[in-house]
């Protein structure tokens, strides 16, 4: 195992780092504890992205909307022409530079107190990193010029946006005909990122009715697009040398079909 270090790196960026690409190191260690596959959301989540196109869509540009850094976004670029990946978190974006630019680069996890570890995250030879660019940016304000896509997806951010429902609202302008439009999200909502009066659930109505992220969603989206799958996967970020958070993402894949747009 690599020495420990004094730490030097933002903890959200060792968090989905870790995340993202340290799960050999993380599930050889803590094996006996964890089950392998809390450590499998990225290569889970693209499986399945993947697995849902459409090839009725001709559009090969797929959109990472909150991209973090860029496991999920790297992944697409086996079937898709053009991926772009977009953050809010210039520590996130400069990392998918990185990996882009190098296929590989250090990254950290947080241990005790003030240490941290090395590791390593590589970008298998497989993927043509040159199809993969990343933006700095906001999802409540994407670039006018961004055009449109046959993927787009939105892993674990709507919770975390000051504005959900505009967002989701702009995610089908965005798509062609047949492309598919993955959102997956554990519905935390909190008041650290969300005004309450922007939750999509999470709470009791006006008129004494539950309100649940979930149905909201599926409310917004059904408009334009189809639900054709809606599955679990779950994951874990590493906080510290022996802490852990574990997570489980609802996904709902849609596809934006003629018959669905009312
Ligand atoms: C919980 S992380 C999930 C990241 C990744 N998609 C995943 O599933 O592992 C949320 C991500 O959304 C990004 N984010 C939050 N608000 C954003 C905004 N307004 N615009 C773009 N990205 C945002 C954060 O920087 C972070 O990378």
């Amino acid at each position: 195992m690599e020495p420990l270090y004094a730490k030097k790196h933002s903890g959200w960026l060792n968090h989905f780092a870790g995340m993202h690409y340290g799960s050999r190191y993380l599930q050889t260690r803590w094996s006996k504890f964890l089950q392998p596959e809390n450590f499998e959301y990225v290569p889970k989540l693209s499986k399945l992205l993947l697995g849902a196109v459409d090839e009725a869509c001709t559009n090969k540009r797929a959109l990472d909307l909150g991209c973090c850094v860029g496991g999920v976004t790297f992944n697409l670029a086996e079937k898709f022409d053009e991926v772009i990946g977009l953050d809010i978190n210039k520590g996130f974006i400069e990392l998918c530079d990185a990996l882009k630019e190098n296929g590989k680069a250090k990254i950290y996890s947080c241990e005790e107190g003030e240490l941290e570890r090395e590791m390593m995250a590589e970008i298998p030879d497989s993927i043509d990193r040159s199809r993969c660019s990343f933006i700095l940016g906001d999802v409540h304000a994407l670039p006018s010029d961004i055009g449109t896509f046959g993927c787009v997806v939105m892993s674990n951010v709507i919770d975390r946006l000051e504005n959900p429902m505009k967002v989701l609202k702009s995610l089908p302008s965005l798509l062609d005909e047949n492309g598919i439009c993955v959102i997956g999200s554990p519905n935390n909502f909190l008041e650290d990122f969300t005004p309450k009066e922007n939750w999509l659930g999470g709470y009791v109505n006006q008129d004494g009715q539950v309100v649940e992220a979930t149905n909201s969603i599926k409310e917004i989206l059904s408009d334009q697009m189809e639900l054709i799958q809606t599955v679990e996967i779950p994951f874990v970020l590493q906080y510290r040398s022996r802490a852990f958070e574990l997570v489980i993402s609802e996904i709902q894949v849609w596809k934006k079909s003629p018959k669905a747009i009312k």
